[in-house]
C-alpha cells in the first residue's frame, strides 16, 4: 500500500453546502462578511505561496528562521512519532520539523485545500520514503476526525493562520486541539506579532499586487461555485490595521454602485460604490494574550521563540 493516502473527512457536497450558508449569512448582513477559508481554491493557495515570496511578508521567513533554530529542541521536547498539521499547505517550512524529529514515523497534514495535500504529500514522500502520510481534507473548526496514530503526538499550527480566527472562534478552536491531545502531548503555534502600523499594511498590501489578487480570488470562488457574476475589477484591495483590535483587515471595495446575481442562493446582492466585503482579519498576538488563551484552553505554554527581529513567535505548550 502506499504510504500516502488522502481521506475526505468532508461529505462531497458539505464544502459547497458551507459556501452557500457563509455567502447567505456574509452578503445579506451589514457589513459585508466572508470567512477566509474561501481564498484557498488551487489558485488561491498558489497565490498564497508567491505571498510569502514577497519582499513584504515577512512572517513566513521570519517563523522559517525560529523553525531552524529550534527543531532539534523541539524534536528533544516532545519526542514526537506523529506529527500533525491544521492548514499545512505546501508543508514547506514543516520540514525542518520532520527532518529534526527523530522518532517520526507518521505525519498528518489537514487542510481544505485537496490540491494543496496532494502536491505537499508526494514532495514529501518523495524527500522521506520512510514516513506515512495520512492527508485530511477537512476544515479544521469543523471537527478533525484524526486516524489512529502513534503518540506522543505534536500538532503544529503554523504561519500565524490563528490569527486568521475571531477570538471567540479561538477560543472554541483551542478548546478543540486540547481535546485532540492526550496529557503530555503538544502544541507548536504559530503567531504573528504586533509591530509598526506601516510594516504590517505593507504586508497585506504588496506593490505587486498579489494580496489584491488573492483577495479577489474569493469572487472568484463564489462565481464559479455558485454562477455569481461578481466583475473582481469592480472591487479595490484594502488592508487596514485595527489598533484597538490589534488585527488587519482586508476588505474588498466597492468601486462603483453594483449588483451581483448569486443563482446558487437565488439572491441578488447590492453594494453601493465605497461599500466593503470584509474578507479576512489577521490578528497580531503579545506574549501575555496568547499564554493566557492556550492558558484558557487548558494548554499550558512551555517556551515562546521569536525570531532576531522580534517580529514572529513559535509557542511551544503542553496539553495539562
Ligand atoms: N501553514 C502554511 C500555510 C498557511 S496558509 C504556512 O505556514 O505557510 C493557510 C492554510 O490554511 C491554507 O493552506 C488554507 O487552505 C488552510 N485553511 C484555511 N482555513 C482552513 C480551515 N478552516 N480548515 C482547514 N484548512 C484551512
Ligand atoms: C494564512 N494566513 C496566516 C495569512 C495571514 O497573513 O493572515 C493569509 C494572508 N492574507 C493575506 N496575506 C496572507
Amino acid at each position: 500500500m502506499s504510504p500516502l493516502s488522502i481521506t475526505r473527512a468532508l461529505p462531497a457536497d458539505a464544502t459547497t453546502a458551507a459556501l452557500r450558508a457563509d455567502v447567505v449569512q456574509g452578503l445579506t448582513r451589514t457589513p459585508k462578511q466572508l470567512p477566509p477559508k474561501w481564498f484557498y481554491d488551487a489558485r488561491g493557495s498558489e497565490l498564497f505561496e508567491e505571498i510569502t515570496t514577497l519582499p513584504e511578508y515577512y512572517p513566513t521567513r521570519a517563523e522559517r528562521e525560529i523553525l531552524r533554530a529550534r527543531a532539534a529542541r523541539i524534536a528533544a521536547a516532545t519526542g514526537a512519532r506523529t506529527l500533525i498539521e491544521l492548514g499545512s499547505g505546501s508543508s514547506d517550512k514543516t520540514r525542518h520539523l520532520i527532518g529534526a524529529l527523530p522518532e517520526l514515523h507518521t505525519y498528518v497534514p489537514v487542510d481544505v485545500s485537496e490540491s494543496a495535500l496532494t502536491a505537499a504529500g508526494e514532495a514529501l514522500l518523495a524527500e522521506y520514503p520512510g514516513l506515512t502520510v495520512h492527508a485530511l481534507v477537512a476544515d479544521f473548526q469543523r471537527g478533525i476526525p484524526l486516524p489512529a496514530v502513534p503518540g506522543p503526538r505534536l500538532l503544529a499550527f503554523l504561519g500565524g493562520t490563528i490569527g486568521n480566527l475571531l477570538p471567540r472562534e479561538r477560543s472554541v478552536f483551542l478548546r478543540a486541539v486540547h481535546d485532540l491531545l492526550s496529557p503530555g502531548d503538544a502544541l507548536l503555534l504559530g503567531t504573528d506579532l504586533v509591530k509598526d502600523e506601516a510594516t504590517l499594511v505593507a504586508a497585506y498590501d504588496d506593490a505587486r499586487g498579489v494580496t489584491a489578487a488573492f483577495d479577489k480570488n474569493v469572487l472568484h470562488v463564489v462565481n464559479r461555485e455558485l454562477g455569481a457574476d461578481f466583475d473582481p475589477a469592480d472591487f479595490a484591495h484594502i488592508a487596514l490595521w485595527d489598533a484597538g483590535n490589534e488585527w488587519i483587515e482586508m476588505r474588498l471595495r466597492a468601486r462603483r454602485d453594483l449588483t451581483a446575481k448569486i443563482p446558487g442562493v437565488d439572491l441578488a446582492v447590492t453594494f453601493a460604490a465605497g461599500e466593503e466585503l470584509r474578507t479576512e482579519v489577521s490578528a497580531k498576538f503579545r506574549e501575555s494574550g496568547v499564554r493566557a488563551e492556550l492558558a484558557a484552553a487548558g494548554l499550558t505554554l512551555a517556551h515562546w521563540w521569536t525570531d532576531g527581529k522580534d517580529r514572529f513567535a513559535l509557542s511551544l505548550a503542553f496539553r495539562d
